[in-house]
Parts: structure tokens; C-alpha cells; sequence
């Protein structure tokens, strides 16, 4: 029988009181709770996309299967929204293991993180979401953990202080980073599988709004799934919130019957553009154009005008437009593409001052 997930809690069960040790009460309150749970696939083989890491998924599953043993660790980065935690959740039904679920945020100190480790069973997952939030002390008291399965604990202090080597059970830790740049290497290192999330091709997005639609018990038409799919910025999550609003303003404006215009209008009065680009993301190409003159220039001054936080754009706003490349970064900062200008409906951008013209006078002296 499959074991229900484990929201940050390895030390205490269902129905009688905590075990002991301390409890990441933290993690409980880090964890938010995800409108989209309902609508997450479950099976390897509900994932839409990805195709991929699905693939290698499956042939590490069944090697692991064959084997007896653990997964490797396993290290999923990628823009928020694409399926981090999905995948993490999918492996461990495919295997009937247990669960745990952390964050990275919530693990201080090595204590915080200590019960997830001498509480995992032979097997289960540990996942560590949002995992280069682990501040470095914790990040290297782990790596005994993924490489031997053990921890090592500095009992006393001083000239008494020694070492005890504690084993654990030999499980899978699962990592989710937005930024992998961030993590040290050695950790990056000590993950024996690495996968990248991409954005979403439209076909696939339409697949899962359909599929999704029926979950929540609405219809749709091909031509209206298409829609929403094209105007959800590549991500499965903005494309389940675009839905779940086009079903509402199918029920409140129109027959609840989800038809190409009701789909246009719903995305057009939630201000998505054709291009899925919401309130957000144009006002950063707007800020970038018209305060910084297309740039280049630093994030922080791009946040700093906008009023949102750096890693609020790092982390979502950028990664899409770069992808569709309104926006390229080089080395003196971001700068707008010609593709911005012409979206927004703004005339072209000056052309670029060469640093070094390309054409020298001098060197005729030379030929
Ligand atoms: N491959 C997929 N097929 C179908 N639905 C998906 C897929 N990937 C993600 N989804 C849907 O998108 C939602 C968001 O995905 P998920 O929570 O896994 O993203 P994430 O990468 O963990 O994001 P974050 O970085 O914010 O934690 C899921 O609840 C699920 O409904
Ligand atoms: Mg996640």
C-alpha cells in the first residue's frame, strides 16, 4: 500500500504524538498549500511533456525496481511551475514509497534537518524543495548522507569533543532549485541524476488544459484549449490558474460551455495578451524601455523602479521573456530586444553603439 505524503513532519504520525527530536515546524509553515494538488498528475504516465526526463525517469525507475535498491539523488531545476514537485510526487507513487517534503528555507540548522534523516525508511524520498536556500553548514552535513548514508555527529566540545558516525537507511534524496547556479558545486556533484525542466511547447500545454478541463468538469473546445495554452507563458501552473479562471467566467458571463470567445475574452479582461504576457511582465519590458532606455542594465535598478523584488523577477518574470527573447542579458546587464519594442507597439529601438567601429580608417595605411 502506497503511504500518504508527508508535508514536513517525519517525526510525528497521524495519530499519536510527536516521536521526538525536533520537529520543522517551520517547514510546515514554509510549505504553502498548492490549489493545483487536485489537478497534479500522478503516474509517470499522466505527464504531459518533458518527454525526455520522463524517459530517463522511467529507465532509472525500473533499474531501481531490478535492483532492489534506492533511486540515485536526484536534482530537478527549472522556472517555477513546471513540474519540480510534480515529478518528485510521480516517483514516488511509481515506487509505493514514502514521502517527505521539506524546504530548504526551513532547514536552518543541522538539527532542523537531523529527524528527515534518522527518521527516512529504507527507500522513501526525501524531498528538499527550493534546496539552494540550505545554508552552507547544513549543505555539507548532508554530504556524508548522499555519498554513505551516514551522519556525523560532534558530540562535546573542545579537547573532549569527538566525532560519532550515526548510519541511516539507505533512501533517495529528491532536490528543486530555480537556481542551480546557486548551489555549491560539490552538491550539485553528489546528484546522480540532473534534469532540466523547460518550458512547454503549445501542443503539450493544450493537452494538459484538456485533460485538466475534465478534472474540473467543465468542456472545452480544441480551439479554446489552444488559446489558453498559447497564453500561459509555457507553464503548466499559469495554464491550470488561466483555466480555472476561464471556467469561472464561463459560468458567471456565459453558458459555463468554454468556447474560443469566452476564452479570448476571460484572458483579455485578466489583461493576458496574445502572447500570454500578464500585467507583470510588460510593465518589466516597459520599465526596461522607457526608464533605462532598452538598457543594458542591472536588475536590482529594474527592481528597484518597479517595486518588486529581485528575486521575483529572477525567478519569474525573466526566464520567459528571455526564452522568447524580449529580453537578452549580456555582460553589463539586461537589455531589450527589437522582438519588445515591436510587441509593446513601440517604435524601433536606436541602433546599437559599436564600441569599436567596424570600419578603422587607419588600417588602410596597413594593406
Ligand atoms: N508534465 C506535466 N504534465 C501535466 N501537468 C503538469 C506537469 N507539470 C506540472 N503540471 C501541473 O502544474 C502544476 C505545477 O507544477 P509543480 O508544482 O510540479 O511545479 P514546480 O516546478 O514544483 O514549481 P515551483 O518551482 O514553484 O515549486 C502541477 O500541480 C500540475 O498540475
Ligand atoms: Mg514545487
Amino acid at each position: 500500500m502506497r503511504e500518504a505524503i508527508i508535508r514536513g513532519t517525519p517525526d510525528r504520525d497521524d495519530n499519536g504524538p510527536e516521536r521526538g527530536g525536533p520537529s520543522p515546524d517551520a517547514a510546515r509553515a514554509e510549505l504553502p498549500v498548492d490549489p493545483d494538488e487536485k489537478l497534479r498528475p500522478q503516474r509517470l504516465q499522466e505527464i504531459v511533456g518533458q518527454r525526455g526526463v520522463a524517459e530517463r525517469l522511467a529507465i532509472s525507475l525500473e533499474a531501481a525496481r531490478k535492483r532492489g535498491e534506492p533511486l540515485p539523488h536526484i536534482l530537478f531545476d527549472g522556472p517555477p511551475g513546471l513540474g519540480k514537485t510534480t515529478f518528485a510526487t510521480v516517483l514516488h507513487n511509481e515506487l509505493g514509497v514514502e514521502l517527505n517534503i521539506t524546504s530548504g528555507a526551513a532547514l536552518d540548522k543541522k538539527m532542523d534537518v537531523m529527524p528527515y534523516l534518522t527518521n527516512a525508511a529504507e527507500g522513501s524520498i526525501l524531498f528538499i524543495d527550493e534546496i539552494h536556500r540550505l545554508p552552507s553548514a547544513v549543505e555539507e552535513f548532508i554530504y556524508p548522507v548522499m555519498e554513505d548514508f551516514r551522519v556525523d555527529v560532534v558530540l562535546g566540545e573542545g579537547m573532549s569533543a569527538r566525532t560519532i558516525n550515526l548510519p541511516l537507511k539507505k533512501f533517495t534524496i529528491i532536490g528543486a532549485t530555480t537556481r542551480s547556479g546557486m548551489l555549491s558545486a560539490p552538491l550539485r556533484e553528489r546528484f546522480g541524476i540532473h534534469e532540466h525542466l523547460e518550458f512547454y511547447d503549445t501542443d503539450d500545454l493544450a493537452m494538459i488544459i484538456t485533460t485538466n478541463a475534465a478534472k474540473l468538469r467543465a468542456t472545452i473546445v480544441q480551439e479554446a484549449a489552444w488559446e489558453l495554452a498559447a497564453r500561459s507563458r509555457g507553464t503548466p501552473r499559469i495554464a491550470n490558474a488561466r483555466l480555472r479562471w476561464v471556467r469561472d467566467y464561463s459560468l458567471a458571463r456565459a453558458d459555463g460551455h468554454i468556447s474560443l470567445s469566452v476564452a479570448r475574452d476571460a484572458l483579455d479582461m485578466q489583461e493576458v495578451d496574445a502572447e500570454g504576457l500578464d500585467r507583470q511582465d510588460r510593465r518589466y519590458l516597459e520599465t526596461l524601455i522607457r526608464v533605462f532606455n532598452g538598457g543594458p542594465t542591472g536588475v536590482e535598478a529594474l527592481s528597484a523602479t518597479m517595486s518588486v523584488a529581485v528575486d521575483t523577477l529572477k525567478d519569474e518574470v525573466e526566464p520567459y521573456l528571455l526564452r522568447r527573447e524580449y529580453v537578452v542579458r549580456t555582460p553589463r546587464g539586461r537589455q531589450a530586444t527589437a522582438a519588445a519594442y515591436l510587441h509593446l507597439g513601440l517604435p524601433a529601438p536606436p541602433p546599437v553603439q559599436e564600441e569599436f567601429p567596424l570600419f578603422d580608417p587607419q588600417r588602410r595605411l596597413f594593406e
